[in-house]
């Protein structure tokens, strides 16, 4: 038998050919996969950091915004289109990119770092519909003080941009989130209301915010409430708008006629509000109009869901127990409707009416617009308005105003085209 031949009887033989090489060399390949993968654990558990962040944390949407601005580079983004519409009317969009799910590598602190951002098909944030998201750091070595410094950073990013503008916030399931771009704050002298009454209701707050100890020394939940009531577009919602900017509060905004708000929900979403904002439940005297239809009309309360009942409101009033200050504002166009038992002392402390425009308030608003005009225009304009008509709101005077923008005198000729 030649050496060759041999080799060939070898090949043929199953036993000796391949499957005995295979063997041999898959074992030694499971173990070094093995080897490998124990490696590796040990490597991830001994070297290297994460951090993982959920959606459902404060932080996250921070975080995006951290990891836009240093993933520069990243060619993978995505797409959230805020849009506001302005009280003029006029309606801005903007885009913002963020980096999209997946792998994102990023350098930072001389060190690089893996971002991972997924998110769940399957699971759903029950609380506010959205999928289930979250990002995921990875970083080498055992220095969690690098997370730390990208958390901080990342929150003085999103407080920058909070500088000087005004957060609103709305409930979505049983948490508060930012709804649309934070809005330049609107100064509180851009408001005219009847002379002395912004100072009344901004000394008010103030003296509140400032005296936490009074009311701890005497056992007093650490609240107060104000409703503003009177006729449309005489600045109710304007004014508390301007005010929060005053304080540098942000503006929860809640509706009292959403069909899925529960006693429960109100209760709960009122004790977690953001620190350092406004409560506004506006037009609370719709609130329980729409909702004491007939079960058929209100299939929610037929299905047994929970919903708003009166007393629910008021004992949520009651039971705001904070630390922090709550100031909580309420609006209605008819205070005439609301039950006594919601604005007795205690659940609302400050009431005030903001009514159609005075003399006053006519010629404070005229010299604001047209700011190189005499007083005595403002006064002449303030008289020909209060002639021509009784109930004049600001917005209507507004609107006025814009007809005339380069044109003082014939805002005042024209006060008698006003229109509703
Ligand atoms: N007192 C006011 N001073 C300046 N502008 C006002 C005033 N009242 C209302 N406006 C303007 O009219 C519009 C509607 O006002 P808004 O505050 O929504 O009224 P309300 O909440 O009382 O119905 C806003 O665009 C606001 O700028
Ligand atoms: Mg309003």
């Amino acid at each position: 038998m030649t050496l060759s031949d041999f080799l060939g009887a070898l090949k043929d033989n199953p036993y000796f050919g391949a499957g005995f090489g295979l063997v041999g060399v898959g074992t030694a390949l499971a173990l070094a996969r093995k080897g490998a993968q124990i490696g590796m654990v040990f490597f991830r558990r001994h070297y290297m950091i994460t951090l993982e962040v959920p959606s459902r944390d404060k932080s996250y949407h921070w975080l995006l915004s951290w990891i836009t601005k240093h993933a520069k580079h990243t060619q993978h983004l995505s797409v959230e289109t805020s849009y506001m519409q302005h009280e003029s009317g006029r309606v801005r969009t903007q885009f913002d990119f963020h980096p999209s799910p997946g792998n994102h590598i990023i350098w930072y602190g001389r060190t690089w770092i893996r971002v991972e951002r997924t998110r769940e098909k399957q699971m759903v944030d029950l609380h506010t519909g959205t999928p289930w998201e979250s990002v995921t750091f990875t970083a080498f070595g055992r220095n969690r003080q690098i997370f730390f410094n990208i958390l901080q950073e990342a929150r003085e990013l999103a407080l920058k941009q909070e500088e000087g503008r005004t957060v609103m916030y709305t409930a979505m399931g049983a948490e508060w989130r930012p709804f649309g771009f934070p809005r330049r704050r609107r100064p509180l002298s851009s408001v005219v209301l009847e002379n002395g009454v912004a100072e009344r209701i901004v000394e008010d707050v103030k003296e509140f915010i400032s005296n936490p100890k009074w009311y701890t020394d005497r056992g007093i939940p650490y609240r107060r409430g104000y409703l503003l009531y009177g006729p449309p577009g005489c600045g109710k919602s304007s004014f508390i708008t301007a005010l929060a900017g005053e304080l540098g509060y942000s503006i929860c905004l809640m509706s009292l006629s959403d069909r899925s708000l529960s006693d429960d929900r109100l209760n709960h979403l009122l004790s977690v509000a953001p620190q350092q904002s406004i409560i506004l439940l506006e037009d609370v005297d719709a609130a329980f109009v729409s909702r004491d239809l007939l079960p058929t009309e209100n299939p929610m309360a037929y299905q047994g869901m929970g919903r708003l009942t009166f007393s629910g409101l008021l004992n949520a009033l009651d039971g705001v127990a904070s630390s922090e200050a709550r100031i909580v504002f309420m609006t209605t166009n008819f205070i005439e409707r609301l039950d006594p038992a919601l604005i007795r002392p205690g659940r609302v402390d400050l009431k005030q009416y903001v009514g159609y425009c005075t003399h006053y308030q006519l010629t404070h608003m005229f010299q604001r617009f047209f700011p190189l005009e005499s007083a005595a225009e403002g006064e002449r304009f303030a008289a020909h308005s209060l002639a021509a008509h009784t109930e004049l709101s600001a917005a209507q005077v507004q609107g006025h105003f814009m007809l005339y923008k380069m044109d003082p005198a014939g805002a005042i000729d024209n006060v008698a085209k006003i229109s509703k």
